[in-house]
């Protein structure tokens, strides 16, 4: 008998495909989360679980699953998932690190050029049709990106290509991380490491590419928005909660930077209101990796990880191996 396993939400076929040479599926085929009580039921006769970043996997979804062995997330974040509550019951977590990359950069870079050059606001007031002849002192007057200060917060893989893209522009680059890059990554991305104050002075643009934990809530607030430029613009294609909403809706309000761009939010897809009436921000739904090839290579790789996990094999993003030493 194949092991039986739960695929969360609507992917795609080929990973179907995929994973149903080796398991029976369960497929919730919709693209909308399942509410807990009923993935938790859904959950209690598996061995594996394809999940998405909507599922919040923790003690209580796993209380009725005791043959459960991998919750393989179709995302490289995973907050979404408990995994001291997974270690404890000795179920292997994986991500899927590395093939969103330049996708999520791409979006970084988009929002950024979006803001800087407020092309979204710009898109609309010429469909209101108020363009009423080209003026050179116009209102549209944006901020140059060639040139000026990138500062990225958080310089992991996705980091490093956003940092990689700016040479095309001719920015300086600035990074902070909690651990510095070696000389050869410095180098290949023509950065260097600031303190977080210092990043936050000097940036023009400020991108944040932290994944998001108790350590990084509100890693942007108040105080950190008062230190930035008052022409600066902020861009997350990271995770909601990294920012207090609250705190940048503020600062947009009253002009303290010059703009934002942002693909995350607290409390998605409820996200604050009152955004919605600001004009120096650009607002996305949480398509940081939203490209046809790459939601197929992330589905695929979580299967793969699946597959791995089940087979007895060590799976290639294995989250927790502490859990299985020895
Ligand atoms: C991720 O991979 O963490 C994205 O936010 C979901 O696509």
């Amino acid at each position: 008998m194949k092991p039986r396993i739960l695929v969360s939400r609507l992917v795609f076929p080929e990973a179907i495909e995929r994973l149903a040479e080796h398991f029976e599926v369960d497929y919730h085929q919709e693209d909308a989360p399942l509410p807990p009580a009923q993935l938790a039921a859904r959950l209690a006769d598996k061995q594996g679980a394809l999940t998405l970043i909507s599922d919040r996997i923790d003690a209580s979804a796993l209380a009725a699953a005791p043959g459960l062995k991998a919750v393989c997330n179709v995302a490289v974040g995973y907050n979404n998932l408990d995994i001291e509550a997974l270690s404890r019951a000795g179920i292997m977590a994986t991500n899927t690190p590395g093939v969103l990359d330049d996708t999520t950069a791409d979006t970084a870079w988009a929002l950024l050029l979006a803001s800087a050059r407020r092309i979204v606001a710009a898109d609309k007031w010429v469909r209101a049709g108020q363009w009423q002849g080209w003026k050179f002192h116009d209102d549209w007057l944006g901020d140059d990106v060639h040139h000026a200060t990138l500062g990225i917060l958080g310089m992991g893989r996705i980091g490093q290509a956003v940092a990689r893209r700016a040479a095309g522009f001719d920015m300086r680059v600035t990074y902070h991380n909690r651990n510095r890059l070696a000389e050869a990554e410095e180098a290949a991305c023509r950065a260097e490491w600031v303190d977080k104050e210092t990043l936050l002075r000097q940036a023009d643009f400020l991108v944040l590419m932290l994944p998001y934990s108790p350590a990084t809530h509100h890693a942007i607030g108040a105080a950190e928005l008062a230190l930035m430029k008052p022409t600066a613009h902020l861009i997350n294609v990271a995770r909601g909660g990294i920012v207090d909403d609250a705190a940048l809706i503020e600062a947009l309000q009253h002009k303290r930077i010059g703009g934002a761009g942002l693909d995350v939010f607290e409390n998605e897809p409820a996200l604050d209101p009152r955004y919605f009436a600001l004009d120096n921000v650009v607002l996305t739904p949480h398509i940081g990796s939203s490209s046809r090839a790459t939601r197929l290579k992330m589905a695929l790789l979580a299967a793969d990880n699946l597959i791995a996990a089940l087979s007895g094999r060590r799976p290639p993003n294995l989250l927790n191996p502490q859990a299985f030493a020895g």
